[in-house]
This record gives structure tokens, sequence and C-alpha cells, in this order.
């Protein structure tokens, strides 16, 4: 079997008190230079005639972190012209030159890691060891590519052939890439998307969530500097159902990396079936409704400090996040009183404050959402838990953590993106159950499964249709190189980021036969 050696950035360890006042003074710098995210093909436009609109942090409504330029439908028509237009230049640059750049930003992620962290926290309110993940996530996706870029693409592949006759199989970009992403990652998740698509040998526009452009903007800025010329990447900050909408639709394109909701990709699978043109590919990344199951033979304690990770960490707010806890019944009331105990001393509070364990929710609209689920939930089913209300801000989208008790999967329709964890009691009889009612539900990205049996959790991973399974640990926060990730079904279309047969899913195959 092929190896290869692959080391992970090793970000800094936060349990260390003494880095808290760099965090801080990170955030007074970004607080203090405000970046305003432009269409990359107005950077150069004179500026006064640009109508920008503020960017406002989720963990205080009052805190303007910075402006946006939205692009118009003409900044779209450009972005992809000349990425189009860049493209055959851009697959002649060796793939060597292609990963030096994204090497070179790896190293500037890492030494500016608190800058980065900073910004991230205030954009998009993620805590300060969730945004310190999140760079260091970024780092290993620039230099994971990079490396593995090197490794598919640096050589054709000579094959056999008649006496006379040379055959070789050659990777190519495919052309002008789209690159679409979701604010929960706004770092890790918008350059990992677009240094794959570079180092494959594509041009790339890239879409940011409207939420969080800020971010975008300075991975864009970063990759120019670092040696991507700026018609070989483009950014075309704005709304998804204009930008993202026109995107998808132009039939120049040469592809779409999409990472979103399913009812997004759903949508853009649709509009890319109904164009005329090339047909191309498309990676759709999406959500979850994820569950574990807990078996009477599980350690209590490990399972609680896995819960609250899975469920609470980053407010819910990510795909990978536990949705529902499957608690064999011998075990489920010592497992919810143990629960009810983490929740009473779970901190939500400022993201940039070391002592809070939870931010905020992104938007106002987020917020409605998750209160109208709990609101719902309130009328029929069980309270089982919840964190207390104590010193929440008030001038945040903050919702504090709660759990219920639900009879049967099916209730959820669709995924719950926030801290709401919901938790079905089943007895050992009704495990085949269990299984397929996961399976039935279509969707397939993360399962955790707590059991000291040996075969229980292998019997678990060979019956489900689910991406990626974790046995007796949290189910979040896959590493780079370690646990490539990515579902399947209603949870997107599955090739592993981070994985080393992602890059092939950007790249074309040509074959190339001389009969000399
Ligand atoms: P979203 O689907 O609302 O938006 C994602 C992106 O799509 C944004 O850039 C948005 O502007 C754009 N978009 C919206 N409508 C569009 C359209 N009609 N055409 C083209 N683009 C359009 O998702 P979100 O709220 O930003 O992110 C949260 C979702 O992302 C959750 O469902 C989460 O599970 C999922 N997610 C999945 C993964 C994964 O790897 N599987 C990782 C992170 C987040
Ligand atoms: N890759 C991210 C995680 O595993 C979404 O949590």
């Amino acid at each position: 079997s092929e190896t290869y050696c692959w080391v992970n950035a090793s970000g800094v360890d936060l349990q260390d008190a003494s880095h808290y006042p760099e965090f801080e003074q990170a955030i007074e710098r970004v607080r203090a230079h405000p970046i305003t995210a432009i269409p990359t093909a107005r950077v150069h436009a004179v500026h006064e005639d640009i109508t920008s609109t503020p960017i406002v942090s989720p963990a205080e409504q009052t805190l303007e972190v910075g402006r946006v330029v939205e692009a118009t439908i003409d900044d779209v028509d450009l972005a992809i012209a000349r990425a189009v237009a860049a493209w055959p230049t851009w697959m002649q640059v060796s793939v060597d030159a292609r990963s030096q750049a994204l090497e070179a930003a790896a190293e500037t992620l890492e030494t500016q890691l608190f800058d980065w962290a900073a910004l991230i926290s205030l954009e998009a309110g993620r805590t300060l060891d969730d945004a310190v993940s999140e760079v260091r996530e970024a780092v290993d996706f620039c230099r994971y590519y990079a490396q593995q870029g090197r490794r598919l693409f640096g050589q054709p592949l000579v094959l056999p052939g008649p006496t006379g006759e040379t055959n070789r199989l050659v990777w190519q970009g495919r052309g002008a890439w789209v690159c679409i992403s979701p604010w929960n990652f706004p770092l890790a998740i918008f350059i990992g998307q677009v240094a794959a698509a570079l180092v494959a040998g594509n041009t790339v526009v890239a879409k940011p969530a409207e939420q969080t452009p800020l971010i975008a903007h300075k991975a864009v800025t970063l990759l120019h500097e670092c040696g991507i010329p700026t018609e070989v990447l483009q950014l075309v900050p704005g709304n998804g159902a204009v930008v993202g909408k026109a995107l998808v639709r132009d039939s120049r394109i040469a592809g779409v990396a999409f990472t979103g909701s399913t009812e997004t990709a759903q949508g853009i699978n649709r509009a890319l079936a109904a164009k005329n043109g090339p047909i191309v590919p498309f990676i759709a990344e999406t959500g979850g409704i994820n569950c574990m199951i807990v078996d009477a033979t599980a350690l209590p304690e490990q399972v609680v400090d896995d819960v609250m990770v899975s469920a609470f960490q980053s407010a819910g707010q990510r795909c990978s996040a536990l949705r529902v806890l499957y608690l064999q019944e011998d075990v489920a009331d010592g497992i919810i009183t143990m629960l009810r105990g983490a929740l009473a001393e779970w901190r939500v509070g400022h993201p940039w404050r070391p002592e809070s364990d939870m931010g905020p929710l992104i938007d106002e609209e987020a917020a409605r959402q998750i209160r109208h689920h709990i609101e719902q939930l309130l009328q029929t089913e069980t309270l089982l838990a919840k964190s207390p209300v104590t010193n929440i801000p008030h001038s945040g989208y903050y919702i504090e953590p709660h759990v219920f008790g639900i009879s049967r999967l099916d209730q959820l329709k669709r995924e719950v993106f926030g801290p709401v964890l919901h938790v079905i009691s089943y007895k050992a009889s009704e495990f085949e159950q269990v299984l397929q009612d996961i399976n039935e539900s279509g969707y397939g990205l993360t399962l955790g499964v707590h059991s000291r049996i040996d075969g229980f959790a292998q019997q678990v991973f060979a019956k489900t249709r689910v991406g990626n399974t974790y046995v007796n640990r949290n189910m979040v926060g896959a590493v780079v190189g370690v646990n490539p990730f990515g579902g399947q079904g209603l949870s997107g279309t599955g090739p592993k980021a981070g994985g080393p047969n992602y890059l092939q899913r950007f790249a074309l195959e040509r074959t190339y036969t001389d009969n000399v």
C-alpha cells in the first residue's frame, strides 16, 4: 500500500494562559484596521462610487467588523471571463510552482495565527479554541493539497502498450472553477476549496458566504501575495440567490465545489442540469442529521464529555455536529443526569473571552429558526436539560443549549443547525431498527458509537451509510490527512476533503498515445 509522510500544523497550546494576551492584542489590531471586502475585478476601480455595506459581529450587533462591496452580475461576468482567459496559461504553470504558492500561504497563516483567529472570532462569532483550530485546519489544507498535488499531478503515468507505442495518462485542470462556501468555517473551508481547485490546475472564482466576506477577502489577498495571479483567483462576495445563482448558471464554468446546506446543493444541482453547454462536475458537501449510538457497556463519563463537544461546541453550528443521541434504556437516565450536570457548567458568552465554551449563532435568521424549533419541541416533547442563561450577553445572537427527549428520528425533517440535542432511548432489541432509521433519514455525514463490546461498532459501520464514523470519541473536528471528511446521500457527493483522493475530482484525465 502507498504511504506518505504527513505532519499537521501544531498550532498553540491554549491551556497556556500566556497566549491569551496575544489573542486580545490581535482582536484590538483587527478592530483598529477594518477590512473592506471587494470583488477582485474592482480592486483597482475608483472607490468613491462604490457602495459598501457593514459586516456586523454576531457576538455584538453594535460592533462593525468591516464592510463589503457586493459583486454585481457584471462583476460575476467579468470574473468568469478573466478566469476563463487566464486558464490556458495557468495550467502550464508547474504543479510545483502552484504548490509553493499554497505553502507560502500556509507559512503566513501559521505565523499570523492570532490575527486570523481574531478576525474569525469577530466576524463569525467563533470561540478562541474554534478559531485557532480553524486556522490550523486552513494551514493543513494548503500544505496537504500542495503535497498531494505534487504526488498526483507531478508526472504523467506511463502505461504499457504494443511495441513502438507509448501511452501516457496525464492530469490537467478543467478550466474556470466555481467555489461556494459557508460561514461556519469561513477560512478553512473557503481556502480548502480554493487551494484544491488551484493546485489541480484550475482558475477559480470564489464566492464566500454573505455573512463572512472579510476573512475570504483576507485569504484571497494572501494567496495573491503568495504568487497566485489576480486573474487566476477572483473573489465575488455577495448574496447566494444573486451572485451564487449567476455563477452556477454560467455555461463557461468548468466545475463547482460547494459546501453548505442540502437544500442549496439541490438547487445548484438542478441549475447545473438545466443549462445547455458542457456537463461539469459538482462536488457538494452538505449537512446531516448526525446520530450517536450509546450501548449499555459505554463509559458514561466519556460519553458525556464527547456529547458536550459534539453537540454544543461551535454552538452546534458544525455540519458534523451531533443532533440525535441514541441511549440504550438501561443507561439513559444516568447519562442524562450527568449531561444535566455538564450543561450547568457550560458557559455561553463572548466568543473572544477565554472562559466561553460557546459563542453566538451566526445571525438573526439562524437564531429565529432555532428558537422556533425549541418552542415547537417545548409544546410536545420533554425538555431534559438546558444550560443556565446567566451572563449571556444581550447584544448578540446567543441561545443556550437545550436537550429534548423525542421518540423517533423521523420527527426531525431536516438538519437543526444549532445547540439543540435530541435524545432517543432504545431497547437492545431495537438495535437493528435504530440502524434502519438512521439509513432511512437519507443523510449520511457523521455517526458516533460508544461501546466496549468487540465488534459492535464494526457492525454499526457495516450496516449504515455514513461518511465518517467515530468510535469511543467525539464526532467533530475531522483532521486533514487523518480523518478525510465528507458524506453521502443528502449529505453530499462524497469526495473526502483532506483525503488522498480529493484533488482528482477537480482535475481531468487525458490519454496520450504515440505510435513512434
Ligand atoms: P447555505 O446553503 O445557506 O449557503 C452556502 C453558500 O451557498 C453561501 O455562500 C451562499 O451564499 C451560497 N448560496 C445560497 N444560495 C445559493 C444559490 N441559489 N446558488 C448558489 N449559491 C448559493 O449554507 P450556510 O448557512 O452558509 O452553511 C451552513 C450549512 O453548511 C449547514 O447545512 C452545514 O451542515 C453545511 N456545511 C457542510 C459541511 C460539510 O463539509 N459537509 C461543512 C460546513 C458546513
Ligand atoms: N470538518 C468539520 C468537522 O469535522 C466540519 O467538524
